[in-house]
């Protein structure tokens, strides 16, 4: 099932956005019955989850639009909603848009790519991408994928990002199979670092970071990373 790519991040070639859509199509059922109510068994995602709404609903008011970015069944902009957020999920595959809009009525959903967002400028005072980059090979896609998420938050809109991390740097896993379902996707495993680097290159401040062991029996046994960061007025670069 698993590979080691040689190539590095920046020689990578882009993830197929159609097979990654097809997988999560196949997948769908299966991933939302195993996830949608995970974040009972993961108290510090629950703990950073309400730091990041705090803080938005204090900047911004009760109700501030927030996006849950590749957001699978919706469970975490749920969680979101239900500390007083205003909160749209975007995902790549029809098939979770659909059974996130079933079991979230209280939010939208839409479908579309993180790479290339049909979203106005400024639209989010924040968005929360959980394990949804990591389908993001090389170093290009989430520079473009970045440069969306700056275009369509406000001026100091606030972005947490969670990601499985490689154990010796960045690193890609193909797979063939999900949860018993047949898939055809690359994960990727990310130096923390180097995201943090590419996050701050892509005009955000770095907030806060974490680095976690994998809860047992909760979740697949990664070790995990989370970063925080707040949209500059400018980018750098
Ligand atoms: C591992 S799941 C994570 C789902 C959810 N955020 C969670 O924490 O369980 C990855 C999700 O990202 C979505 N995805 C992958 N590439 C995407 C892209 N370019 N734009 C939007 N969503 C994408 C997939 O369809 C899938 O639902």
């Amino acid at each position: 099932m698993t590979q080691m790519s040689e190539p590095t991040p920046d020689d990578r070639p882009p993830q197929d956005q159609e097979r990654v859509r097809a997988s999560y199509d196949a997948v769908a059922a299966m991933y939302t019955e195993r996830v949608h109510d995970e974040l009972r068994n993961k108290p510090l995602d629950r703990g950073l989850l309400i730091a990041f709404a705090d803080q938005v609903v204090s900047d911004h008011g009760p109700g501030a639009l927030v996006c849950d970015m590749g957001c699978g069944p919706g469970h975490v902009g749920a969680f979101l909603a239900a500390r007083g957020l205003s909160v749209t999920g975007i995902d790549l595959s029809p098939s979770m848009i659909e059974r996130a809009r079933t079991l979230h009525p209280e939010m939208t959903f839409e479908v579309g790519s993180m790479t290339a967002l049909d979203v106005p400028d400024r639209r989010y005072q924040g968005i929360v991408a959980f394990y949804s980059i990591i389908h993001l090979s090389s170093d290009a896609e989430v520079r473009a994928a970045l440069g969306e998420f700056h275009r369509v938050l406000s001026a100091d809109g606030l972005l947490l990002v969670a990601v499985h991390l490689g154990e010796h740097g960045d690193e890609i896993e193909h797979s063939e199979e999900m949860l018993g379902v047949h898939v055809d996707v690359d994960f990727r495993f990310f130096d923390i670092e180097a995201l943090a680097a590419t996050i701050e290159d892509s005009g955000f401040r770095l907030a806060a970071r974490l680095i976690r062991a994998p809860y047992p029996d909760a979740e697949v046994q990664t070790t995990r990373g989370y970063l925080l960061a707040r949209r500059l007025a400018r980018r750098l670069k």
